[in-house]
């Protein structure tokens, strides 16, 4: 599929998607969104990407929030259809298989924090500036704030970004844990793909299970996801990477993982 508001190039198994309405500061519309999702899904089904770094084009913005100017007339029931799918798609970087990093180069702002807090890692520039500004424009948060803030930040914190709309730079994110990271913007991609780089060369369906056992264990009580780490660590022992990744140790040489 060809796409119009994304850039998607693979560099050794790392896919690099790049949010591409520089005009617009990378402003989230529904053709960017649906576009996002169908990229998604090609990305979650294609074994040669072994994670993926998602950033924005121009150096000002990873994105400023949804298309205010799309949004703007909307019915209700158009708004719900609008938060619908960027929910969906915004979900996926969430839930596909490969650890997903993003690389906030600017504002990411409202849906442009929410798809951030949909990754797995993030990585600011010295010149990120992270905020969910929506009760500014009398509107919630529609694409997963209310939920992924507060489990990432804790509430106390979630509550006062969400509530005040307060803009806050990377050193604050980087404080709050919001961002894992802070870098110089020039050293950015650098730094994203040095953790991707890193991912993409151990035990794939290792890193894969431990991704899916951390994202279904926040949404079970500890003992079942307890339970549910046991089964994947048995799982783990059919793959032909484990008896290579021990035997590897074992031999004092680098592991040769195939993904199998
Ligand atoms: C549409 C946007 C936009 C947005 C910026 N632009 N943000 N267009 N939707 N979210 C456009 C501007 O209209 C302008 O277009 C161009 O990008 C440059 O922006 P400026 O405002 O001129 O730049 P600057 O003065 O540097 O200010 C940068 C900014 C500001 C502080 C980031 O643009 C801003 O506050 N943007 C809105 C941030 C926001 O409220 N985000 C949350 C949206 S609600 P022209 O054509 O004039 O050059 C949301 C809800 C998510 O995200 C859930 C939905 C279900």
């Amino acid at each position: 599929m060809a796409y119009e508001n994304l850039l998607f190039e693979i560099r050794d198994g790392v896919g690099l998607i790049t949010l591409n309405r520089p005009k617009a500061l990378n402003a989230l519309n529904s053709a960017l969104l649906t576009e996002l999702g169908h990229l998604l899904d090609e990305i979650a089904v294609n074994e040669e990407i072994r994670a993926v770094v998602i950033t924005g084009s121009g150096d000002k913005a990873f994105a400023a929030g949804a298309d205010i100017s799309e949004m703007q007339p909307m019915t209700a029931m158009e708004g719900r259809k609008f938060s619908a799918n960027g929910m969906n798609a915004i979900t996926k970087l969430e839930t596909i298989p490969q650890p997903t990093i993003a690389a906030v180069n600017g504002f990411a702002l409202g849906g442009g924090c929410e798809v951030v807090l949909a990754c797995d890692i993030r990585v600011a520039s010295t010149k990120a500036k992270f905020g969910q500004p929506e009760v500014n424009l009398g509107v919630t948060p529609g694409f997963g704030a209310t939920q992924r803030l507060p489990r990432l930040v804790g509430a106390g914190i979630a509550k006062e970004l969400l509530l005040t709309g307060d803009v806050i730079n990377a050193e604050r994110a980087h404080q709050i844990g919001l961002a894992n990271h802070v870098v110089e913007p020039e050293e950015l991609l650098n730094k994203a793909f040095e953790i991707a780089n890193k991912i993409a060369s151990k035990g794939q369906l290792a890193v894969k299970m431990t991704k899916q056992g951390v994202n279904e264990g926040l949404n079970m009580d500890v003992e079942r996801g307890l339970q549910y780490e046991t089964e994947l660590f048995a799982l783990s022992f059919s793959t032909e990477d484990q008896k290579e990744g021990m035997a590897a140790f074992l031999e004092k040489r680098a592991a040769a993982f195939k993904g199998k």
